[in-house]
């Protein structure tokens, strides 16, 4: 079986963005692979967090992996500050990569907004994220678009590392969703989908009531031409609709460019809510009844305990190469 990694930073509320291009694909691949998903709270003090209100994210994204479908009979669910493997081998990959490589992640560049000084966790950031990949010897890494570069600076670790001590590392790969991998704002249809944009309406969160859901999408930004066509470069508004109808319905976005035919945008959005409000309702539900329970609990102490199974052998195997210890 083949072994997949992922993770996703405990810091508020994840939106449909998260959902359609990482989550929904844990909950696929656990059928048939071997699934790690972590919930990657020493990410997240790369800007400093409320003590308090960490811990409780970090619960909350871990219950929230649970009502989306993720099985922790089948997959391991934990918080990557309780495998010590993360922060040993991030240290050894760190002594493996270079500045230059660092200073060019687009991420790290809009974060820092390229002042002089930034804090050295953001800019080590891609590095702990191999880490966490490799420390599992991952050959598959579901997540969204944006994850494409850290992915590939991943890669070039791994093979680097291995040319010059030998086999150490399974070179990884990302795996990304047709619709959904880039879920846009709803407010701004160039500007990739964030938790943290200051406008509410942007996004749609995993645990919005319905009504919010029907605000954000019947004020979403689209064209004034009327027809409902996916056309990235012109109708930018109207293709990330698409994408999400597409990807929350299962039909393809020709089929419903078919079905929309001679609609008005009205007509589409209104559907589009009820489409979205059918999806995550039940997910609202479930993550109400796991939030605070033993079984959450339960479940991610258990997660570690696996966790640290499969970390401990690799970190062997990795300071035997490396020539470290006695
Ligand atoms: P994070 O917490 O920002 O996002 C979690 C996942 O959601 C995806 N995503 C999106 N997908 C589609 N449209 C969007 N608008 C959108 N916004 C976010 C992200 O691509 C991600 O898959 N660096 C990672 C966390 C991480 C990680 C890892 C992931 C740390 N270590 C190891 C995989 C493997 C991050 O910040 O994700």
């Amino acid at each position: 079986m083949k072994r997949v990694f992922s993770g996703v930073q405990p810091t508020g509320n994840l939106h449909i963005g998260n959902y359609l291009g990482a989550l929904k694909q844990f909950v696929e691949l656990q059928e048939d692979h071997e699934c790690i998903y972590c919930v990657v709270d020493m990410h997240s003090i790369t800007v400093p967090q409320d003590p308090k209100e960490l811990k409780q994210h970090t619960l909350d994204i871990a219950a929230l992996y649970m009502a989306v479908g993720v099985d922790p009979k089948k997959s391991i669910i934990f918080a990557q500050s309780t495998v010590p493997g993360h922060a040993e081998l991030n240290w050894i990959l760190t002594c493996n990569s270079y500045t230059g490589e660092l200073s060019r992640m687009t991420q790290y560049k809009q974060k820092s907004h390229g002042a002089e000084s930034a804090p050295t966790g953001l800019f080590m950031y891609p590095v702990l994220m191999a880490a966490d990949i490799l420390l599992y010897d991952t050959d598959i890494v579901p997540v969204g678009n944006d994850q494409k570069q850290h992915i590939e600076l991943t890669r070039d670790l791994a093979i680097r590392v291995n040319n010059k001590y030998g086999e150490t590392f399974v070179v990884p790969e990302g795996r990304f969703m047709k619709a959904g991998a880039r879920v846009m704002a709803l407010d701004d249809p160039t500007a990739k989908m964030s938790k943290s944009a200051p406008n509410e309406m942007s996004r749609i969160s995993l645990l919005d009531e319905p009504s919010k859901i029907k605000k954000a999408i019947m004020r979403s930004t689209t064209d004034s031409d009327g027809v409902i066509r996916f056309d990235i470069d012109n109708k930018p508004g109207i293709s990330n609709l698409l994408s999400i109808y597409s990807a929350f319905s299962g039909k393809t976005i020709e089929q419903l460019e078919k079905d929309y035919e001679g609609s008005g945008y009205g007509q589409f959005k209104k559907d589009l809510v009820e489409v979205t409000v059918d999806a995550l309702s039940p997910i609202r539900e479930r993550f109400l009844e796991i939030r605070g329970s033993q079984e959450l609990i339960d479940a991610m102490k258990n997660g570690t305990e696996r966790a640290n199974a499969i970390a401990e052998p690799v970190i062997k195997r990795v300071k035997d190469r490396f020539g470290l210890g006695i």
